[in-house]
């Protein structure tokens, strides 16, 4: 089987409030967006990375993440798009055309390990469609614009979704294109496919694969580190 990775990582990180791109942010000196690759790229059933990066910052990441931390499988670094969707599709179009499965990571979750990666290539290969999640701490309630609670649904349904996220290559490119034809833009990759009516099933996570957001992440990230 042929395996494939795309991380996009061209968002413009505007809630982290930082001079430099939250994904070339060093914890511990080394980028978060470092971090993130080295994870998949030593894991021995992945054969190719696709990183998706801002058309100001290609040279910049090709240069002092994949050149500088030896990054083999990391075979191009592509222009992202305006919204995250438009930037994995653009991954999608440039995946090998062999390619059987596609994992998709931000490249903001650097504290990803082998077992969720390993889990989630195995649930695809069997059901054609995984993402990663964790079932929610909180109460999770419905609120109207008002601030007046709508519904309290069963906490034991809820589950606070993660990246990777994990299809067979056709599926996900066929949700994708559907996606762009109805003009649809889903908040993450499941959704696409979960509207085209194929069933996702969910790959236990860990909590602390947590997506670099804001300024408060890097704290909680520089104790998850070598943990
Ligand atoms: N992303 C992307 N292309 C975009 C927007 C986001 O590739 N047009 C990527 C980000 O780089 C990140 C991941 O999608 O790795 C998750 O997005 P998010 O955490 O929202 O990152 P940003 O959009 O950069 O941050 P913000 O929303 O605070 O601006
Ligand atoms: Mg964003």
């Amino acid at each position: 089987k042929y395996i494939s990775v795309i991380v996009p990582a061209a968002g413009m990180g505007k809630r982290m409030n930082s001079k430099i791109n939250k994904q070339f942010i060093k914890i511990k000196d080394i980028p978060v967006l470092a971090r993130t690759l080295m994870e998949f790229n030593k894991c021995d059933y992945i054969d190719e990375i696709i990183v998706v990066t801002r058309y100001d910052e290609i040279d910049f990441c090709q240069k002092e993440i994949i050149d500088k931390y030896k990054l083999d499988k990391v075979k191009k670094v592509i222009q992202g798009g305006k919204e995250r969707q438009d930037s994995v599709y653009n991954g999608l179009k440039e995946v090998n055309k062999k390619s059987d499965i596609v994992l998709i990571h931000d490249g903001a979750r650097p504290f990803v390990k082998r077992n969720i990666i390993e889990e989630n290539i195995k649930f695809a290969l069997e059901y054609g469609a995984c993402v990663t999640g964790v079932p929610v701490k909180d109460t999770i309630k419905k609120v109207d614009l008002n601030g007046e609670i709508i519904s309290t649904p069963n906490r034991k349904e809820l589950w606070a979704i993660q990246t990777p996220q994990t299809f067979r290559y056709d599926l996900i490119l066929k949700a994708y294109e559907k996606a762009k034809l109805d003009n649809f833009l889903g908040t993450d990759d499941s959704m696409l496919v979960e509207r085209i009516g194929y069933k996702v099933k969910i790959v236990m996570g860990d909590y602390s694969n947590i997506k670099i957001t804001t300024p408060e992440d890097l704290i909680i990230a520089e104790t998850l580190v070598d943990k």
